[in-house]
């Protein structure tokens, strides 16, 4: 089944061609992240009216660089929720146009679904296994069981690590989005340098929590003459990427224990960052547990990660009706399992 993806459930324009769930054809992304740096955030009425502008050349591009085109289609896939509701609804409609005009099935995909199911696209990873969703709206720690089987066993009770990330390079004069740029910078500094907290670290749980991390780092510049610079700036991303890294790392072995699974998915924006993948690598090895990262393409906001769940519903005779609506909130637990829910390797 050759599936079209479509998504835009923040500021990431994007879309897919994908053959059965697993081969990716194409996978177009435009980026809107100029525009809204020089805002320091997204903002959700510009990401709408760029959605928009940007669809029809971004799916004119994902059917060209497949080799094929919209009448060879045989299901369109899109990003149901979480994200800006604005955002979404651009995508929805345009899946939605796609699928009446030419009598498609529709499915309307999870978008942290597709984050923790994109491994499979590239190094398929058997179920269950447990999944660790960092992007910047989610920190949260899933049992997978197969697809539409998933279980939340811990979340972040305030912000999420790409959020902590992205507060923290702002309040360093860093930029927005700045997640990649602290990734570099920690690269050439002392992890040791500054000993910030490791937030929940002490509690029996797989909680998270960051806004406490990023507000000593707050403290710590405030206490600063001027804004760090050079090789005190690199110090101190080092410092903080290690305590955010931390206890990514040991929540997850936690995790991973206490549910007796010994394999481990990490997804989202997140898990593009080096130190992430470096030390989350190194537990794994101790610990005899298998770890896998999508590569860094289907780790960011993409639209052919939404496929493989798609594949799986719509062979399932799902097909979402066309007053299907966008949803701002959605727990992952909610989504519905695919019946049969599709286990095993
Ligand atoms: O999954 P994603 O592309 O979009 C959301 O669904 O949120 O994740 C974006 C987040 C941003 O907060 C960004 O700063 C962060 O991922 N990010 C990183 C890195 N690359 C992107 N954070 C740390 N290190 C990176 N290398
Ligand atoms: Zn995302």
């Amino acid at each position: 089944m050759l599936i079209l993806a479509l998504e835009s459930s923040c500021d990431e324009t994007a879309a897919a061609v994908v053959r059965d769930g697993r081969e990716i054809l194409s996978n177009v992304v435009a980026s809107q992240i100029d525009t809204h740096a020089r805002f320091g955030g997204v903002v959700p009425e510009i990401a709408s009216r760029q959605h928009l502008e940007a669809f029809s050349w971004v799916i004119d591009e994902a059917l060209e660089k497949a080799g094929t085109t919209l009448e060879a289609i045989e299901g369109v896939a899109v990003t149901r929720g979480p994200g800006l509701i604005g955002a979404l609804l651009v995508g929805l409609s345009t899946a939605k146009a796609l699928a009446f005009a030419r009598n498609l099935p529709l499915a309307g995909v999870h978008h942290i679904e597709g984050h923790i199911l994109a491994i499979q696209l590239e190094k398929p990873v058997a179920y269950p296994y447990l999944a660790l969703a960092v992007s910047g709206g989610h920190t949260h720690l899933y049992r997978v069981d197969g697809i539409g089987a998933y279980t939340t066993l811990g979340r972040t009770l305030d912000d999420a690590a790409g959020e902590a990330f992205d507060k923290v390079a702002k309040l360093l004069g860093l930029g927005y989005p700045g997640g990649a740029r602290i990734d570099k910078l920690a690269a050439i500094g002392n992890p040791k340098a500054i000993a910030f907290p490791r937030p929940l670290l002490h509690r029996d749980n797989v909680d998270f929590s960051f806004s406490g991390l990023k507000t000593a780092v707050l403290n710590h510049v405030r206490a600063l003459p001027d804004l760090p610079q050079g090789d005190d700036l690199a110090d101190l991303c080092a410092s903080f990427q290690a305590a955010v890294v931390e206890t990514l790392c040991r929540k997850t072995l936690r995790a991973a224990k206490a549910e007796k699974l010994e394999r481990i998915v990490v997804a989202g924006g997140v898990a593009c960052n080096r130190g992430l993948r470096t030390s989350m690598t190194a537990m794994a090895a101790k610990e005899k547990l298998q770890v896998s990262f999508p590569s860094p393409a289907l780790c960011g906001d993409n639209a052919a990660m939404l496929a493989v769940a798609a594949d799986a519903r719509l062979r399932a005779g799902e097909n979402e009706p066309l007053d299907l609506n966008a949803v701002a909130s959605w727990p992952l637990d909610r989504v519905s399992a695919v019946s049969p829910v599709v286990v095993g390797g």
